[in-house]
């Protein structure tokens, strides 16, 4: 359990590439048991939900080589069904091979993902999906224990978009029999890759990242390369980083077609954005804007990057409002930026922050509790006065890289101390 030692004050300058996708990662690596063969993947980000996910798909029966940014899975001699708890525990996201393993093996076995600091995270549209596709799926003692003589196309509607359960239901349907429409998809661009790596490897899905989205059954898949696309969570992360420093930063490797709503918010703000090819370059105001903002299910304001928002709207001018509406309860970064000084009050239900803008942050010692909120904090450290240490590290290093190394490499006065 490490901790981030963060001296603020500097403002952030310079150049950085941007690392792969966590969120497109997961189902991808999924989607590598759907045939009995080896997939090649790059721009692989190493994280440690990268590596989790590894350990799944070695304790399955997969040969995985990981060497930088290139991951090649043989699936050829996958033979188990059963995901442990104990991998599950690590990372609830595990889920996400449920479809994959249904639809190679017929069976699927996975102790129940637990709720987390989020909120509840239920998997009920995960669920009726899959039973729609043919599964039969009993809760015995905590595990589901899933089978499937047959899965046959269907006509799925799902009461909330949700990222997790499209995508479980597009890896079963790609081997149903028949064709199966999923309506009210989520439409995040980490489907659309999903949807490319499965149509690479075969696949005939049409219409990925709208909102009904159709995949046409096939017998099988083969082999295919992919590269991952970068992580936008990550990109916003960064942009926000330089909004509240007075910065002056280029992302490169990056798609600003993926974040516009969180360009959009920025620009509101008042930093100067301009964005070429691959590139994204933000020029901070001397001081930002107090601005209203609500998340959504994509093409809405992405409920990742909320935490980060809040964290640099402590730091603007005026009164900002701060609408959560995708997670129940992800509000834990508040008391913890509020010891840092920020002004903010939480209303219906904690889903709505009212924040107002404080000239300045002090460092102190925060607790991280989960993957985002400790980025923001982190943010946080870098504008305020002060020394402030975030830890511990464990939930941060889930879906940044080396959030540390980066900062560094544009200014920032930040370590890793173990
Ligand atoms: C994915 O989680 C992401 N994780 C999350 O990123 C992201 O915040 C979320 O999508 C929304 O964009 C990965 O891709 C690994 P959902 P997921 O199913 O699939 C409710 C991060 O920080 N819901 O779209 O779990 C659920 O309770 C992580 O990188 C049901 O009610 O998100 C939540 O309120 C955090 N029933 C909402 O939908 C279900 O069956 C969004 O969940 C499924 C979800």
């Amino acid at each position: 359990m490490g901790e981030y030692h963060i001296i603020g004050g500097r403002r952030l300058s310079g150049e950085l590439a941007v690392h792969g996708s966590k969120n497109a990662i997961l189902p991808i690596l999924a989607a590598c048991v759907l045939n009995a063969g080896e997939n090649c993947l790059t721009n692989c980000p190493n994280i440690s939900d990268t590596r989790y996910t590894i350990d799944i798909l070695k304790e399955i029966g997969c040969t995985v080589k990981h060497e930088g940014d290139t991951i090649t899975v043989n699936s050829a001699m996958a033979n188990e069904f059963e995901i442990s708890e104990k991998l599950v525990r690590k990372m609830r996201s595990s889920i996400i091979f449920l479809g994959s393993l249904l639809a190679r093996f017929g069976a699927a076995k996975i102790s129940y993902p637990g709720g987390c600091v989020l909120g509840l995270r239920p998997i009920d549209q995960h669920l009726k999906g899959l039973r729609q596709l043919g599964a039969q799926i009993e809760d015995e003692d905590g595990f589901l224990n899933c089978t499937a003589k047959r899965l046959v196309g269907a006509d799925i509607s799902l009461d909330f978009p949700s990222v997790g359960a499209t995508e479980n239901i597009m890896l079963a349907a790609t081997l149903a029999d028949g064709t199966t429409t999923i309506t009210n998809a989520a439409r995040e661009p980490e489907i659309v890759d999903l949807a490319m790596f499965l149509n690479s490897k075969g696949a005939d899905i049409t219409d990925a990242g709208e909102a009904t989205i159709k995949i046409r059954g096939v017998a099988k898949l083969h082999d295919a390369e992919h590269r991952i696309m970068p992580d936008r969570i990550v990109a916003g992360t960064y942009l926000t980083a330089a909004a509240m420093t007075k910065g002056d930063i280029t992302l490169i490797n990056v798609s600003s077609d993926n974040i516009s709503p969180v360009i959009a918010k920025l620009t509101e703000a008042g930093c100067i954005i301009s964005t070429k090819g691959n590139h994204i370059h933000l020029v901070a105001p001397p001081k930002l804007r107090a601005i209203q903002l609500k998340t959504a299910p994509h093409p809405g304001f992405p409920t990742d990057l909320q935490p980060q928002f809040t964290a640099m709207l402590s730091v603007a001018d005026g009164i900002s409002i701060v609408e959560e509406t995708v997670f129940e309860a992800r509000n834990k970064h508040i008391y913890e930026l509020s010891r840092m000084g920020a002004n903010i009050l939480q209303v219906n239900n904690n889903r709505t922050s009212i924040i107002e803008g404080m000239p300045h942050l002090t460092g102190n010692n925060v607790i991280s509790h989960d993957l985002r909120g400790g980025a923001a904090l982190i943010l946080a450290g870098l504008a305020a006065d002060g020394k402030t240490i975030v830890s511990p590290s464990d939930h941060v290093v889930r879906g940044y890289e080396s959030i540390e190394v980066d900062l560094r490499s544009l200014g920032a006065n930040i370590v890793y101390a173990n």
